[in-house]
């Protein structure tokens, strides 16, 4: 992933990075990626490894990394748990985030060093968050009450501490659905970028405004999250499809259906970010 997210940030855009749910959703984001010529990041949570396991998910991903058209980076988003973190880069996950923002500053920071002195050495990117984003992703809840924007002081120490491959600092941004309008920290963004020189994720992309997407990439953030999308898109699908055919029992229609409502979207997003014809 680092490899990508350095020729984001020179070049001026950013790497969609989706959360899949299934051999379906996989595929969904790798073709939409394929179709415009776009690297993508394959995004797992925690909740996704456990609930199929590791060797699954990385059987399908090598069924398309072993042909694929367009470079493609498997990252296990927010993840608490160093055991789990393990086990992904074990089983070949090219990149993991570990999140320990819940924690105070200097226990953030020692969780982090942990797992970039266990993945660097093994090619294999590290994402860390500072702050809290809001909303809800995976097993990890943030209360409006306790979300608080990441401090451009402890962002700087963070990343001139550790040799991040990617900063997660919050920024106003939130996980699920946006209620009212979201308060991005633009200068907040700017200043965290330009300071650490570490390429920026932007989490909680679901719901912004396509002018915020294009700010906040144009400030340092390289690699956009959506994961849902993609849980509004699979399950519309599959209630689109039995709606209109109630006395089907065809599931690989079903499946087929919740694939024509993925690819679209993740296209539209791809394109939005400036990623098409990046491969
Ligand atoms: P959304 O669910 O709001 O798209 O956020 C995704 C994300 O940031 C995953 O870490």
């Amino acid at each position: 992933m680092k490899a990508m997210l350095d020729k984001a940030a020179k070049e001026g855009y950013a790497v969609g990075a989706f959360n899949i749910l299934d051999y379906n959703s996989t595929k969904a984001v790798v073709l939409a990626a394929e179709q415009v010529k776009a690297p993508v990041i394959i995004q797992t949570s925690a909740k996704t490894v456990i609930f199929w396991g590791a060797s699954a998910i990385i059987s399908w991903i090598k069924q398309f990394t072993d042909s694929s058209s367009v470079p493609i980076a498997l990252h296990l988003d927010h993840c608490k748990d160093l055991n789990l973190i393990t086990e992904c880069i074990d089983s070949g996950w090219t990149s993991v985030m570990i999140d320990a923002s819940s924690k105070p500053f200097e226990e953030n920071l020692a969780l982090t060093r942990q797992v970039v002195e266990m993945a660097q050495p093994r090619n294999v990117t590290v994402e860390a968050e500072l702050g809290a984003i809001v909303g809800v992703e995976d097993d990890i809840h943030v209360k409006q009450q306790d979300a608080h924007l990441a401090d451009p002081q402890q962002a700087i120490k963070f990343c001139e501490e550790i040799k991040l491959d990617c900063f997660a600092p919050a920024i106003g941004t939130a996980h699920g659905v946006y209620k009212g309008e979201p308060k991005i920290a633009y200068d907040l963004l700017e200043e965290i970028a330009t300071k650490t020189g570490v390429p920026i994720a932007l989490h909680g992309g679901t719901g912004l405004a396509d002018e915020v997407f294009k700010k906040c990439i144009s400030l340092g953030c390289a690699k956009v999250n959506i994961s849902t999308q993609l849980k509004y898109a699979f399950i519309d699908g599959f209630v689109d499809y039995y709606n209109a055919n109630n006395t089907q029992y065809n599931p690989l229609k079903v499946i087929e259906a919740q694939f024509n409502r993925l690819t679209p979207g993740i296209i539209e997003k791809i394109e939005l970010f400036g990623s098409s014809g990046k491969a």
